[in-house]
């Protein structure tokens, strides 16, 4: 791919490569500004690289026509305030052509899931930042993509709703979905099949969470991803 991103001076995508494989969680870790976003949203179609190419379900990006296989959770939630849940979920149904009793099959299942059901009539202005992010989740899951782009999903949500979060994502690698996420929860990294650490818009390192500790001789992946920064600048 050899994918550059630059914002007036800023680079924040540097001569990237980056494979997903089809099936497998993969969680991109880095500091703030690393360019994990901004990756996303290439990947998404929401930006056009600076140069260097990205393929995504074997189109090259940016196309439009992969958007209904593509499921994306922006980090920040930009959400029309003025429905309620409801009706923003099955807005987004209904963007992707579903028929009505299939959104209404989805959009109850995703409830449970997210934990709105007691919020399902309430205007999405009047909830709180951490439940407008779990149906900002939800709309991305509403017409079952087979590929997930989750920018820092779990951000404002309890910890006891996160790892339920975590146990449905890898419900949804179970049936075949592949998922591409970012976190800065060292924690949550773990749970990734493979990780690449970035920083300044290069991976630094790559693969499972456990090779990365071996590697590094590190007991945590926060330590693995020093170790690794102090070899990049200090080869
Ligand atoms: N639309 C933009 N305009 C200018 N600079 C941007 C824009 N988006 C991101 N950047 C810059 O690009 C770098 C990477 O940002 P981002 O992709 O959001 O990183 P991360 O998601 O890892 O925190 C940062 O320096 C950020 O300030
Ligand atoms: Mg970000």
């Amino acid at each position: 791919m050899q994918l550059v991103k630059k914002f007036g001076t800023v680079t924040a995508v540097d001569r990237l490569d980056l494979t997903v494989s089809e099936g497998e969680i993969y969680g991109l870790l880095g500091p703030n500004g690393a360019g994990k976003t901004t990756i996303i949203r290439i990947l998404s179609s929401l930006l056009v690289p600076t140069s260097g190419e990205a393929y995504v379900l074997e189109r090259r990006v940016p196309d439009k026509s992969i958007a209904s296989n593509i499921g994306y959770m922006p980090q920040e939630t930009a959400l029309d305030t003025g429905l309620k849940v409801t009706e923003l979920l099955e807005f987004y149904g209904e963007i992707f052509g579903l028929p009505r009793s299939a959104i209404i099959e989805k959009e109850n299942e995703l409830l449970r899931f997210v934990d709105l059901e007691a919020w399902k009539n309430t205007l999405i202005a009047h909830l709180s930042g951490g439940m407008k992010h779990r149906v900002s989740l939800a709309c991305a899951l509403i017409h079952d993509p087979c590929l997930l782009f989750l920018d820092e999903p779990t951000v404002g949500v309890d910890p006891e709703l996160r790892l339920a979060f975590w146990d449905h994502f890898h419900a949804l690698k179970d049936t075949g979905t592949t998922i591409l996420i970012t976190t800065h929860y060292m924690d949550e990294a773990r749970r990734c099949d493979k990780i690449g650490f970035i920083r300044r818009g290069r991976i630094i390192a790559e693969g499972s969470p456990t090779e990365l500790l071996e590697k590094t001789e590190t007991t945590s992946l926060e330590d693995a991803f020093v170790e690794f920064s102090r070899q990049e600048v200090t080869p």
